[in-house]
């Protein structure tokens, strides 16, 4: 296991982005392009694979990257999404996306403050999971960012806002080539069995919280596994899959720029449906790619209590109908985790 991280030293991704998988690149030759010490190459090396980073160093040659990677392109990324009137914010590293989505909401004035935007970083130090977990991915192997939705429904009507952007998600990946992505009920997309990707929703709480009214500010985080599934399985105990594993044997080295472009272009439009329409615009997708879609499973309450039973779908309002040995019982998420039970 990888130790944990605060910060990388901020020469960290600069010197990486030099390095190739191709050739061997020296300490000085690196340090001389980027104006530093050879000290600092060797820290920001160091600091990279101790965040689970792996790069080849040999004495007298230089380092080299154990594998290709498709680094975030910032310029690239900014110029796509002002096209699409969507404001970007990049980061090198950062805490959370999510956390820095919701700060820059809340501090903008509203006359300034963002509609549409997005935020993503090549590398959380603290990033956020569902149930007050954390989210870890190594430096490189994941995709992380954080979409900003302002929509004019109150919170009470942003029920199965986490479906539709499941649905949307799936569809963003098939469109990259992920013909077997799956939601998982209620924010995990999967694939053969094994996760992929998580969402986390925070609404932003602002002044008119205590008007149930109100219009309201999601921040929509999205983590995907790109490349390190094996790697995770055995640091969470659970299966987890990465797309390079399904996809790179098709398309060679995943474009990571390419997917957040296809993924985020979903969300939006999934949003726009959202916004008019709400879940009953997802219902049926949803259904027609759902991992459990009448079969067996296994619920589990806070305190333990486990209920088998056979998933018969969601209802409009996105909570999870099973048949159980006392008839079909309701599920709302945050209160039930939920696993397949192998037949
Ligand atoms: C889950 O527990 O499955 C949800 C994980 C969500 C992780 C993403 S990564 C980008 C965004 N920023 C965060 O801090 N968390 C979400």
């Amino acid at each position: 296991m990888h130790a944990l991280i605060n910060a990388l030293p901020l020469q960290t991704l600069p010197v990486l982005r030099l390095l190739s998988h191709a050739e061997f690149f020296s300490g000085e030759a690196i340090a001389r392009r980027l104006n530093c010490s050879r000290g600092t190459v060797h820290n920001a090396i160091r600091a990279a694979q101790e965040a689970g980073f792996r790069v080849h160093a040999v004495h007298g040659r230089g380092y080299r990257l154990a594998a290709p990677v498709s680094w975030l392109d910032a310029d690239r990324l900014h110029h796509a999404f002002d096209q699409r009137g969507i404001r970007l914010q990049y980061f090198d590293q950062i805490a959370s996306t999510n956390a820095q989505m919701l700060d820059w909401a809340a501090r903008d004035a509203p006359e300034r403050a963002p509609q549409r935007a997005l935020v993503c970083a090549e590398w959380q130090s603290q990033g956020r999971g569902r149930r007050g977990r954390d989210w870890h991915a190594d430096l490189g192997a994941g995709l992380m960012f954080s979409f900003l939705w302002r929509s004019t429904r109150p919170a009470a009507q942003l029920s199965g806002l986490s479906l539709a952007v499941g649905v949307a998600l799936v569809e963003g990946l098939r469109e990259f080539g992920l013909a077997g992505a799956r939601v998982k009920w209620p924010n995990d997309i999967q694939l053969g069995g094994a996760k992929l990707a998580g969402v986390l929703i925070e609404l932003a709480s602002d002044k008119l919280a205590s008007d149930v009214l109100a219009p309201s500010t999601a921040v929509i985080g999205v983590g995907i596994n790109v490349s390190g599934g094996e790697a995770l399985s055995q640091r969470v105990g659970q299966p987890v899959t990465d797309l390079s594993a399904h996809l790179s044997a098709h398309l060679g080295r995943v474009d990571r720029n390419e997917l957040l472009l296809r993924l985020v272009t979903s969300l939006d439009t999934a949003l726009t449906r959202f916004e008019c329409d709400g879940f009953a615009a997802f219902h049926a997708a949803w259904h027609a790619c759902h991992a459990h879609q009448s079969q067996p499973v296994c619920l589990q309450r806070g305190h333990g209590e486990a209920i088998n039973g056979i998933a018969l779908g969601v209802d409009a309002q996105g909570a999870l109908q099973v048949e159980t040995a006392s008839g079909i019982e309701t599920f709302h998420s945050g209160e039930v985790s939920l696993r397949a039970i192998s037949p």
